[in-house]
């Protein structure tokens, strides 16, 4: 049967560990069977991208296979063709497709109608393959998933699979965003249900401060995601608050690491000095975005 990965939660939490655990060990060089030869991926992308686009491209050519980028414009999913009718095609060409939607409902669609899998590269609702690799850096940098990893911004995407994947490894997860830009009620429920049997510490608030308190990683992500451009303003407004800075970093415990998803927007979401400084470690989660993507590659076609 073919697997989807549209959610981190189309993993249990032994997959999760096995994904990581292979990344970590191409990372340090061993070397595995090319599980992707002679296997083709269409990566079909509705927003731009440089870190995904390049991590997949990377990663599978790494594992023997090939693929084919298709960008916003291309193929105007929905609009020249119906979901459906690409996903029909793609799955007579490829053994994957690799999308990046603004609709999670998009991503579903292809996957019900096509007989290869479909790998979540970023939807409105969750963004797994980033998670994976923040995984990953955490566990590099405290060896442990433990946390307490502090999220400080936009109930968003990024912010979703953060804490859907911490109350599966049964981490702790604080999440403080401006009152209207929570987390999906649903995404929290499931979160919290999820935790009741992983013992998993999860903390919501609107309060930076509180969230920070006993954090040894704080992460941000834009206030405006890709799609929300024309709310550029009024939620640079709104955000003020939450901007992670060096007063905010002051709140944290001591030997705090920085995290960021990245693009990061300078000077809005975070400052230069925070970004730039020697407990931020954003280049090595963007790096790590090819040896987990890889992991997980591993996982659906062994
Ligand atoms: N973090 C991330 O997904 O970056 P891109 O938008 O550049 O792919
Ligand atoms: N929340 C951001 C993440 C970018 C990687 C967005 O959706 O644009």
């Amino acid at each position: 049967m073919k697997r989807d990965f549209l959610s981190i939660l189309d993993l249990d939490k032994e997959e999760l560990f096995y994904i990581l655990d292979i990344a970590k060990r191409l990372k340090k060089n061993e070397s595995f069977e090319s599980v992707l030869k002679n296997r083709f991926f269409a990566l079909v992308f509705e927003k731009p991208s440089l870190r995904t686009r390049v991590s997949f491209e990377a990663g599978i050519r790494r594992l023997g296979g090939n693929c084919l980028y298709l960008a916003p414009g291309d193929i105007k999913m929905g609009a020249r063709e119906s979901v459906k009718d690409i996903a029909k095609n793609l799955e007579r060409w490829t053994d994957g497709i690799i999308a990046r939607v603004f609709s999670h409902k998009s991503l579903e669609i292809l996957a019900e109608n096509s007989k290869v899998p479909v790998i979540n590269a970023l939807s409105d609702l969750e963004h797994p393959c980033q998670i994976l690799a923040d995984l990953q850096t955490v566990y590099e940098y405290s060896q442990s998933y433990e946390g307490p990893l502090a999220f400080v911004g936009d109930g968003n995407n990024v912010c979703h699979s953060l804490i859907l994947a911490f109350a599966l490894t049964g981490g702790k997860i604080r999440a403080a965003t401006p009152k209207g830009y929570e987390l999906l009620k649903e995404v929290v429920d499931r979160a919290f249900e999820i935790a009741r049997k992983t013992g998993a510490d999860i903390k919501i608030t609107n309060d930076p401060y509180e969230a920070v308190k006993d954090a040894k990683f704080i992460y941000t992500d834009v206030w405006a995601s890709m799609g929300q451009e024309n709310e550029t303003e009024e939620r640079k407004k709104i955000f003020k608050d939450y901007q992670v800075n060096m007063d905010l970093i002051r709140k944290a415990p001591e030997g705090v690491y920085f995290m960021h998803c990245l693009p990061a927007h300078r000077g809005e979401e975070v400052t230069d000095d925070v970004l730039d400084s020697d407990f931020s470690i954003i280049y090595d989660q963007a790096e790590n975005r090819m040896w987990a993507q890889m992991g997980l590659l591993y996982l659906l076609y062994r």
